[in-house]
């Protein structure tokens, strides 16, 4: 299982850096069309722009991601941090019988359109709210009132990977949980080694840049550890996977100390 989950992994990174080379020009397209030319110079807003056009097209979740989204989505209870809701594609999970309200904290405004269409669709409208901002952006979230103590759970799927400084914005998160409340993980994370950590290492050079700032080789178990006290820690990596892949996950949920 372990060399086969590594193979497997090498495959469909291989595939995700491939995509993410060959949509460059069509992100510089989109820059074109959308008037603003030079920004194709400015290497944030191109390869935000690539994640942009290639996150619609490889982003929407396998039968099997489907599955891992659900069981950490569905667990979330009242009020909910959504981070890095993207297009939408995992908010039908939620519960609406156990959720009162669910911020979802999204910088990308190219996405809104779509996060919002999926919001509708999964009937959400009235408790969701887009907050178009970093979640490091403190000032404007207590503007929502996100403040410490508030949230009941916090919703990190795929989004740790990308979120600046890391270390110092986890540990604003745990202060905004309030004392008892949920912090739930599906996040790909640095690779134990192996032929998929070497290979996670090389592709790192370049994948930050393709996938708007996305880094495929971060500790992420370890910031959210430190983070302050726990009651429940219960960070694993999912069934089929190893530690070792290229591209690697971590599942589970955090209890925060009462
Ligand atoms: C890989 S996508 C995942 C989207 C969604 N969670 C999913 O699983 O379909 C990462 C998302 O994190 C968002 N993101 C990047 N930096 C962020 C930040 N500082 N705060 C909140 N979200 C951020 C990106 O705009 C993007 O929508």
């Amino acid at each position: 299982m372990t060399v086969f989950s590594q193979i497997k992994s090498l495959f469909f990174g291989s595939i995700f850096l491939t995509a993410g080379f060959a949509s460059l020009p069509f992100a510089a397209l989109s820059l074109v069309f959308r008037g603003r030319p030079l920004a194709i110079f400015n290497k944030s807003e191109l390869s935000a722009a690539n994640f942009t056009f290639l996150w619609r097209l490889i982003g929407k979740p396998s039968a099997a991601d489907e599955k891992l989204t659900k069981k950490t989505i569905s667990q979330a209870h009242g009020v909910v941090l959504d981070l890095g809701p993207g297009t939408g594609f995992t908010v039908h999970h939620f519960d609406k019988s156990k959720t009162t309200k669910i911020f979802g904290i999204e910088p990308n405004k190219a996405f809104h359109p779509a996060l919002q269409a999926a919001i509708d669709a999964a009937g959400l409208t009235d408790i969701y709210t887009i907050v178009g901002t970093g979640v490091e952006d403190s000032e404007t979230l207590k503007k929502f009132g996100i403040e410490q103590g508030s949230v009941d759970t916090i919703v990190a799927c795929k989004v740790l990977c990308s979120i600046p400084e890391p270390k110092a914005t986890i540990a604003e998160l745990y202060k905004i949980l309030a004392p008892g409340g949920l912090f739930l993980v599906l996040e790909h994370v640095k690779s134990k080694g192996g032929i998929g950590g070497f290979a996670q290492g090389l592709a790192n050079k370049v994948w930050p840049f393709l996938m708007a700032g996305c880094n495929l080789c971060r500790s992420t178990e370890a910031y959210i550890y430190e983070a302050g006290e726990w009651d429940v820690k219960d960070l694993q990596h999912p069934e089929g996977l190893s530690g070792y892949e290229f591209i690697t996950f971590i599942q589970g949920s955090l209890i925060k100390a009462k």
